[in-house]
């Protein structure tokens, strides 16, 4: 039964610890011996299965499978290792998020399902196998530029401090599962967060020969990346996968292979030479005038005040362009 008699002060930590996922804050609102509602989704049939299952304290999504699996459904196929999130078998969708089963505390009533973006073997059970073959095609290890030195080596905090955080990670997938790019399937060939994050370990590891890491980059599609920070928020290691992994890869990704990253580049230079986005001038830079040549789709986006010609020709700049042109003037800006 969820309790509902909670002074201010109680209610306010209580969102505090239900927005860090404790499972001190979920399990406040149930007793010992409530009933929980947990739905499966099954492969076998269109519908979810529906189990009640009673809760003990401390009880994790793992436990609930489990007590399923041992008093109502034995045929339940889910994944499950360690036990205590170091191996990254037993990811799941509950309530459609991606959570770790063995870490994530159960909630009065939820729904579970597989991940998404990876074959469905059965039930709860993905196949990894995409995730595994673009890692082995990515080749994420490291190739000196230079000879070993010799134990220690040299290295800083600041030169690996984004590629040990790329370390942590124990590759459950629930980034690759939440990507949006990743759902768009074959319309892309971006690599996704996951395998990004375990070239990441390597790549951006100072000591990896650079001609290596481009070939590695050239394989990843990185720029359909759009940003969205949407596996970090449901990274269950905590790893800043686009601020310390996917961008700066992204940027080395421009420095070493430049033709990958020509939008970008070209949107970077319309904003910092011109103080905004000018659509019309962006794609004359990426693809010449080559672009008018489609003349049907340039009238329309014309004609819809997309874009503005006049504007473009005339090159005119508002005053954040001052700002653009010291950033591009920067010596970090690769
Ligand atoms: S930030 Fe990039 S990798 Fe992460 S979910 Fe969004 S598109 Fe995918
Ligand atoms: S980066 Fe995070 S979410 Fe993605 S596989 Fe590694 S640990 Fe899991
Ligand atoms: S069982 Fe290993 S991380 Fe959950």
């Amino acid at each position: 039964m969820v309790s509902d008699v909670l002074t201010p002060g109680e209610a306010r930590q209580l969102g505090r610890l239900e927005r860090h996922d404790t499972l001190e804050a979920r399990n406040r609102r149930l007793a010992e011996g409530d009933a929980i509602t947990m739905r499966v989704r099954r492969s076998d049939t269109a519908r979810l299965a529906e189990f009640r299952i009673p809760y003990r304290k401390w009880m994790r999504v793992l436990d609930a499978l489990n007590w399923v699996a041992d008093n109502q459904a034995p045929d339940l196929a889910y994944r499950w290792f360690c036990g205590s999130k170091m191996c990254g078998t037993c990811a799941v969708r509950m309530n459609g998020r991606e959570v770790l089963a063995c870490w994530e505390a159960v909630e009065p009533d939820m729904t579970i399902e597989p991940l998404r973006n990876l074959p469905i073997i059965r039930d709860l059970m993905v196949d990894r196998g995409p995730f595994e073959r673009k890692v082995e095609q990515l080749e994420p290890w490291l190739e000196r530029s230079e000879a070993y030195s010799g134990f220690p080596e040299p290295l800083s905090h600041k030169q690996m401090k984004n590629a040990s955080k790329a370390l942590d990670c124990i590759g459950c997938m629930c980034c690759y599962s939440a990507c949006p790019v990743i759902g768009l399937g074959d319309l892309t060939d971006f690599a996704g967060p996951a395998p990004l994050v375990q070239l990441g370990q390597t790549a951006l590891d100072p000591r990896n020969d650079a001609t290596k890491v481009a070939w590695s980059l050239a394989l990843t599609g990185i720029f359909n990346c759009v940003s969205c920070y949407k596996c970090e928020e449901v990274c269950p290691a905590s790893i800043p996968i686009v601020s310390q992994v996917i961008e700066p890869l992204k940027a080395k990704t421009a420095a070493l292979v430049p033709d990958m990253a020509k939008h970008s580049n070209a949107l970077r230079a319309v904003v910092a030479v011109r103080g905004y986005v000018d659509p019309s001038a962006l794609v004359l830079k990426v693809h010449g005038l080559k672009a008018l040549l489609n003349l049907r789709r340039a009238l329309r986006l014309l004609f819809r005040g997309k874009i503005n010609l006049l504007r473009t020709f005339l090159r005119r700049k508002t005053p954040a362009s001052a700002a653009g042109a010291r950033y591009l003037g920067r010596e970090d800006v690769p």
